[in-house]
């Protein structure tokens, strides 16, 4: 078994590739561990599965950020952007959270997101044409930045009803604002901030006077318990955009990167439909767990998790999802990618929490896997010769324990394609 490294430097290169012997060697000694920081701090990770449900599910790990109350005021567009950002419902603890919880929930209704179903499919075989025009020109293509990105900004524009003409802007505005703190100059990026926090801001007004079919129209114009407040649409409009394409754009690259990888699973995908896909789509969110870990937790009292882990008021908690998805003692074989786990039957292996458990499971996740389930067939049929041009162990990785999936994943096709 590795040995666990002293200090953990989330931004190692190697780490972020594969963070998996780490984690196992942590959850075999400690499942809940204080760890040592590369940046001189210290937090506890929660490894193990069921410690992480019940973390999850405990009112006494907040998750309101400590420096909320005394955060200096912003005083310029991008820094009003992000602090804004800072305001969404992830960030809240009961009873905030439950209103805006039960307001977006019922935007997000079954009937509403799956509703979204022929869009989904028009948008995919848009990006399939441009892709297939990619790889005739170039010879080969990046599935991230042809698929597995722009797919799910573009659903995102469907859920918040932004017009087609502005689609571009937004891709191109998300893009910046997501891109690796080294990628772009800090202007280009403050500038992103300032962009969308307008456009969102003028979207909201659009709404409220003339309301589409869109989910974020119904979410503007539901007035229960007193509906939302600008300030706090706006912060919905950021969550939904932040929360709803990092994570998709993971699950679309890693799924891809599996099925390339093991053919074997991708034949009897195309061989037997609907139902092992959503199997793939399942044993990929549990594999390669899109969010690593979920959004920071703070300890409001002592903690009493058994077995020695007492964690002390005010501490910083970290749910690692992707190492509870790898606990053998709920995953036989957690190390292979296995879609049957998730077959129908009686053999059907356990929930895996990559969209998190308790009061704040994700609100999109009925729409990621239907974006999923929806997109990875239609991908697949239009390149049955797809394959890899790269070594997969080489592929780089994005650094930090919160989200987690290739950064690039070039392919080939057959001529034939
Ligand atoms: C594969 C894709 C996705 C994954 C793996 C994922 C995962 C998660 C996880 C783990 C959480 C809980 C985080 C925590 O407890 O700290 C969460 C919350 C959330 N997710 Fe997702 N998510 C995905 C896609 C989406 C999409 C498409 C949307 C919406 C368009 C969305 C909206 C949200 C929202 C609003 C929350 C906050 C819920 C709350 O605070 O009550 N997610 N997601």
């Amino acid at each position: 078994m590795a040995a666990e490294p002293e200090v953990l430097d989330p931004a190692d290169e190697s780490f972020a590739r594969d963070p998996y012997p780490y984690y196992a060697a942590l959850r075999s000694q400690r499942p809940v561990a204080r760890v040592a920081l590369a940046n001189g701090t210290h937090a506890w990770l929660v490894t193990g599965y069921e410690q992480t449900r019940a973390v999850l599910a405990d009112p006494r790990f907040s998750n309101v950020p400590p420096q909320a109350a005394g955060r200096p005021k912003p005083d310029s567009p991008a820094q009003r952007a992000r602090a804004c950002l800072a305001r969404h419902m992830l960030n809240s603890d009961a009873p905030d959270h439950t209103r805006l919880r039960r307001l977006t929930s019922a935007a997000f209704s079954p009937r509403r997101v799956d509703a979204l179903r022929p869009r989904i499919e028009d948008l995919t075989d848009g990006l399939v044409r441009d892709l297939a025009a990619r790889l005739d020109r170039d010879g080969s293509a990046d599935l991230v930045d042809a698929f597995a990105f722009p797919l799910p900004v573009l659903v995102i524009g469907e859920v918040l009803g932004v017009p087609e003409a502005d689609r571009d802007a937004l891709r191109a505005w998300t893009y910046r604002v997501g891109s690796p703190a080294d990628a772009l100059e800090q202007g280009a990026v403050d500038e992103a901030w300032t962009r969308l926090y307008g456009y969102f801001t003028g979207l909201i007004a659009e709404k409220r006077r003339a309301p589409g079919g869109d989910l974020f129209s119904a979410l503007v114009h539901d007035s229960s318990e007193g509906g939302l407040d600008d300030g706090e649409l706006l912060a919905m409009a950021f969550l939904l955009l932040f929360a709803g394409y990092e994570t998709t754009m993971n699950l679309l690259a890693s799924a891809s990167l599996l099925l390339l990888t093991h053919p074997h699973e991708l034949a009897a995908a195309r061989r037997e439909g609907p139902d092992r896909w959503a199997a793939v789509v399942e044993e990929a969110l549990r594999h390669a767990s899109p969010l690593e870990g979920t959004t920071w937790r703070r300890t409001t009292e002592a903690v009493d998790l058994g077995a020695g882990a007492r964690i002390p008021a005010g501490a910083s908690v970290l749910a690692v999802l992707a190492s509870a998805n790898r606990d053998p003692s709920r995953f036989p074989d957690p190390n292979a990618f296995r879609p049957d786990r998730y077959g129908a039957g009686p053999e059907r292996a356990a929930p895996h929490v990559a969209f998190g458990h308790g009061p704040h499971f994700c609100v999109g996740s009925r729409l990621a896997r239907l974006e999923a389930a929806t997109a990875l067939p239609r991908l697949f049929a239009a390149f049955p010769g797809m394959r890899l041009a790269a070594e997969p162990t080489q592929l780089p990785y994005r650094p930090g324990l919160l989200v987690r999936g290739p950064r690039r994943l070039p392919v080939t096709a057959a001529p034939s394609d």
